[in-house]
Order: structure tokens, then C-alpha cells, then sequence
């Protein structure tokens, strides 16, 4: 192997930079030349390179982000797109492509190495940590953190006015981050679209709680459960409580606010494992495969196992919900 691509490419999660200076620091360990492909996709279809060495990722691994840049590129779901980023891997003389995102990039990946035998490490990077075969994805602890604090901020002014507020956090399809930063910061229900949420049981739990002298209740909602976002739990309860409790409700939505900042250290950690051992993956001669961390360890997994496989939710936490994070 004499020269490798990276990217970064969907949404942005805090730890991608540290993932990249680990790539391009371990590559030139072993004498391998980084070029660092701006925008994702868009950047490899259009040639877009920049070289990188170990210098000129210092001081990065602290920034949330991705010094690369990211996009959503539509572009490399069709033939004609991959047919194009071949041609500039060939162009260039890169040997192997370390792409650093979620499922659509994983996706991408796979096709270019089938469709055009381009050689492909891939690291899971996320913020809905909704990848299998990983214990976990890049940004998802930083997102939970955020979550976590601005759910603490939440309840001192809920306590204060004795409020319900419907906080309303990532996952598009997934309850991951719903489910830790509402386990982690002592909500009083969370709403998953991995369960149905019965409103009817939810609005007895909310009275009971309120009944049992708790002041302020905080209902977690992940952005993707069927019952709609926050707004719509909100009105639903609203509705069916019909003045059966005497409080105000609020809703906050975190957004965004939830995918920068500046990363976990155990964002940064596993970014940099990661950005190591995909070095590795490619220049052993694995040539589909994702890396990521089992129980601590560095694991390569072909992406095609991957993307067959839906990431479960961790039972155990699924039993906490049930009993220690409910009214
Ligand atoms: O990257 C994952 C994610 O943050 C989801 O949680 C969210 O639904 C989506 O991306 C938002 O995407 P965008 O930034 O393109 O609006």
C-alpha cells in the first residue's frame, strides 16, 4: 500500500477528526502517503484532495466537526456516480479508501467495492449509534453528554415552575440517544419508536407521578418514535388530560446541538482505535471490511454482514426502562 483516501461523509459526529489524525498519523507509520477527500462523496466523485501528513492534523482532535468537511451526496447511490469516484481513486493511485460516517456511507462502500473492486475500511460514525457489529459509533457519547446536560438545565427551571417539558433529541429512526440520555438524566418517561407508547398509560403515569408530589416531570422523546416528534407527544398528552393536571407544558427540541461540540474523551478514544486499525485492515489486505470495537476490542467485520444486520437495543438497559425510568 503506497497511498490511501479518507473521508468523512453524512452527518457530522464529534470524534470524525480524531478518527482522521489517527489514519493519517498510523498510515505514515508505516509509509503510507494520506490524501484527505473534501465533502464525502461529492469531494471523491469531483477529485477534490488534499494531502494530509502528521502534521497537518495536529491540534484537531479536540475540534467537534470534521475538518474534511461532510455531505449527504445523492449522487453516489447511482452507477453513474460510482463509476466516477472510481475514476478518480484510479486517477490518483489510491490504493484503499478509509470512509468514516453511518449506514448511507457504509452503503456507498460496499457498492464501490463490488461494482469497481475499490478496497474499503470503514469506521461507524454516528451520533444515533444505529451501526451493527459495534459496541458503539463515533459522537454518540458526546450527543448523550450534550443531551444529559441540557436535560439537567431542563429540570432546574422545570423544578422551578413546576412544568412538564418534552424534550425532543436525535435518532431518525433509532432510540439510542433517547434511551441513555433519559436513563442518564433521571427522566421521568421516554419515548422510543422501538416501543409503543401507549399515550393513554403514558398521561396515567405523568398524573400518578404529579399526584405522588413529583413538581416538574421531564418526558424524553426521540425525534423518529411514531407518535411523531416532541410537539406532537406534547399535544397528544395535552389532549387527553384535557385540564386532569393543573401545569404548564414546554417543549424543547435539541437538534442540532446534540451533533457539535467538543468531543467525550471517549469519543476521541475510540476515533483514534479506530483510525489505527483501519490502517491496519487495509494493509493486512482485508478489502470490505468495517472496524469497530467489541468488548473493548478492534474488530473487522465485512460491511455487507454489517448492513444485513439491525443493532439491537441493549436488554438490559430496555429493563432499566421499564422500571427506573418511568414516573
Ligand atoms: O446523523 C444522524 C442525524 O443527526 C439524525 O439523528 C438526524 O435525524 C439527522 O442526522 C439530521 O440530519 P441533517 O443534519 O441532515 O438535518
Amino acid at each position: 500500500m503506497r497511498q490511501i483516501g479518507i473521508l468523512t461523509s453524512g452527518g457530522d459526529a464529534s470524534g470524525m477528526n480524531a478518527a482522521i489524525r489517527a489514519v493519517v498519523r498510523a498510515a505514515a507509520s508505516v509509509g503510507i502517503r494520506s490524501w484527505g477527500i473534501r465533502n464525502g462523496f461529492d469531494g471523491l466523485m469531483r477529485g477534490d484532495f488534499q494531502r494530509l501528513g502528521p502534521r497537518s492534523v495536529a491540534h484537531i482532535l479536540q475540534r467537534g466537526g470534521t475538518i474534511l468537511g461532510t455531505t449527504r451526496a445523492p449522487a453516489i447511490e447511482t452507477e453513474e456516480g460510482r463509476a466516477r469516484a472510481a475514476e478518480q481513486v484510479a486517477a490518483t493511485n489510491l490504493d484503499g479508501l478509509v470512509i468514516i460516517g453511518g449506514e448511507g456511507t457504509l452503503r456507498a462502500g460496499q457498492m464501490l467495492y463490488e461494482e469497481h473492486g475499490c478496497r474499503i475500511a470503514a469506521i461507524p460514525a454516528t451520533i444515533d449509534n444505529d451501526i451493527a457489529a459495534t459496541d458503539t459509533c463515533i459522537g454518540f457519547d458526546t450527543a448523550v453528554n450534550a443531551a444529559v446536560e441540557a436535560m439537567d438545565r431542563i429540570r432546574d427551571t422545570a423544578e422551578s415552575s413546576g412544568r412538564v417539558f418534552f424534550v425532543e433529541v436525535m435518532g431518525r429512526t433509532r432510540g439510542l440517544i433517547a434511551l441513555y440520555a433519559g436513563l442518564s438524566g433521571g427522566a421521568d418517561a421516554i419515548v422510543i419508536p422501538e416501543e409503543h407508547e401507549d399515550m393513554g398509560h403514558l398521561c396515567r403515569r405523568l398524573i400518578s407521578a404529579h399526584r405522588g408530589g413529583k413538581r416538574s416531570l421531564l418526558v424524553v422523546v426521540a425525534e423518529g418514535d411514531r407518535a411523531g416528534g416532541a410537539f406532537s407527544v406534547a399535544e397528544q398528552v395535552q389532549q387527553r388530560l384535557n385540564g386532569r393536571l393543573q401545569v404548564d407544558y414546554r417543549v424543547t427540541v435539541l437538534g442540532h446541538l446534540q451533533r457539535g461540540g467538543v468531543p467525550t474523551a471517549a469519543d476521541r478514544i475510540l476515533g483514534t482505535v479506530l483510525g489505527a486499525a483501519a490502517v491496519e485492515c487495509l494493509n493486512d489486505g482485508l478489502d470490505h471490511h468495517m472496524v469497530s470495537e467489541v468488548g473493548n476490542t478492534p474488530v473487522f467485520t465485512p460491511i455487507n454482514e454489517v448492513l444485513a444486520v439491525t443493532k439491537e437495543l441493549p436488554a438490559d438497559l430496555m429493563h432499566l426502562l421499564h422500571t427506573v425510568g418511568q414516573a
